[in-house]
């Protein structure tokens, strides 16, 4: 069955048995986009009871902080079940935000910069914020919003990022794009300029994420190819269904409630919870399972299990038309690629 090993396939995975750092002796660095809510709520949270120090981008400090709260308030409640000896064996990392708007480009040079004017270097970057559904509209930089936020972003604080991760000293340096089943939604290859401007929303929404969500899977394994010291790869989370994605379509009036008895019920068959939905990000960003030699470029699904993507995503040719397309459109808009 074409879903059947990126819903719920079993595994074993569990994030206690992921290696412990202490910052005092051995520093990982991490970035990660959108760890305020859901998913990447819960993947800051393993990463901090792990001893990270954790660099979340968002747009809103308020919010963003209000999570850092609740998620050194649930650190303390886990480690409050530990022995003297797991204690004694386990560290807490830190928690820093940084302003970051992925629909303004100039937005995610400056959250690049303030990165660097305090780390020098970086073990770790997710590319976890994203949006789905909405309906069709343009960005301040002309992009589609859909395509800019879950795809062009991504791809430009890459750019600016992967130099810090390729020194020798840089230990074990990973990058996780979480991309999504829905990649699958992109049927066609085509031109990422293409952007399916149509109504009906509820159509052509989801081309326009699968499109993105394809191109990052194509932005992953390129990375991977161009810098083999670094281990890019992407994942699906698994359905989620009580994060903040849906709600374009649960806040619509009247039948608002209608689609969030669906997705109640979609998730209750198929789903996983929000924690869970972190999984796949944490066992490809620490855990020592996998290796860039045999891991960089690959594509994982819920829980971290291995998994094909779509032929599209697959086929090195449009990663690279991909790619050659996006350098040029940032470019033309005044932003230089380097790497
Ligand atoms: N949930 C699922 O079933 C599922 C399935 C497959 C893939 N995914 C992927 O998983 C990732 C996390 O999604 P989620 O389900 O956890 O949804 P979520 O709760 O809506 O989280 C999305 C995060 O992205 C941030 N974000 C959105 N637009 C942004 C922008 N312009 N600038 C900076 N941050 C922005 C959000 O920040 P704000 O709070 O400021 O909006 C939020 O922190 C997404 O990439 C999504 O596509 C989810």
């Amino acid at each position: 069955m074409l879903f059947r090993n990126e819903t719920r396939p079993a595994s074993d995975f569990d994030p206690d048995n992921l290696p412990y750092y202490n910052p005092e002796i051995d520093r990982r660095v991490c970035f990660i986009t959108g760890g305020n809510s859901g998913i990447g709520f819960y993947t800051v949270l393993h990463l901090y009871i792990h001893g990270f120090i954790i660099y979340v981008g968002g747009r809103s400090k308020q919010k963003t902080e209000s999570a850092f709260r609740e998620i050194r308030n649930q650190a303390k409640i886990r480690r409050g079940k530990l022995t003297l000896r797991q204690l004694d064996q386990q560290y807490l990392g830190d928690l820093k935000f940084v302003h970051l708007d992925l629909l303004d480009l100039k937005s995610v040079c400056n959250a690049v910069v303030q990165f660097k004017t305090r780390e020098k270097y970086l073990n770790l970057l997710v590319h976890n914020a994203g949006i789905m559904a909405v309906p069709y509209s343009k960005t301040k930089d002309d992009f589609e919003i859909q395509l800019q936020t879950n795809y062009i972003s991504p791809f430009l604080i890459t750019d600016r990022l992967v130099n810090l991760m390729e020194h020798p000293d840089v230990k074990d340096p990973r990058i996780v794009y979480v991309s999504s089943i829905g990649h699958r939604f992109a049927v066609l290859p085509i031109n990422l300029g293409f952007d399916f401007p149509y109504k009906p929303n509820i159509l052509f929404t989801f081309l326009r994420y699968g499109h993105a969500k394809t191109a990052g899977i194509h932005m992953a394994k390129t990375i991977a190819k161009r810098h083999p010291t670094i281990l890019s790869v992407s994942v699906h989370p698994g359905f989620v269904m009580n994060t903040n994605l849906f709600s374009h379509f649960t806040r619509l009036p009247f039948i608002g409630t209608l689609f969030w008895i669906f997705f109640q019920l979609f998730g209750f068959f198929f789903g996983v919870s929000n924690e869970e939905g972190s999984y796949s990000t944490l066992k490809c960003g620490v855990s020592n399972d996998l290796n860039r030699d045999e891991d960089n470029g690959k594509y994982f699904a819920t829980f971290g299990v291995e998994t094909t993507p779509s032929r599209i995503a697959e086929k090195d040719q449009y990663s690279l038309d991909d790619w050659g397309w996006t350098v040029s459109e940032l470019q033309r808009r005044g932003f230089q690629i380097t790497n």
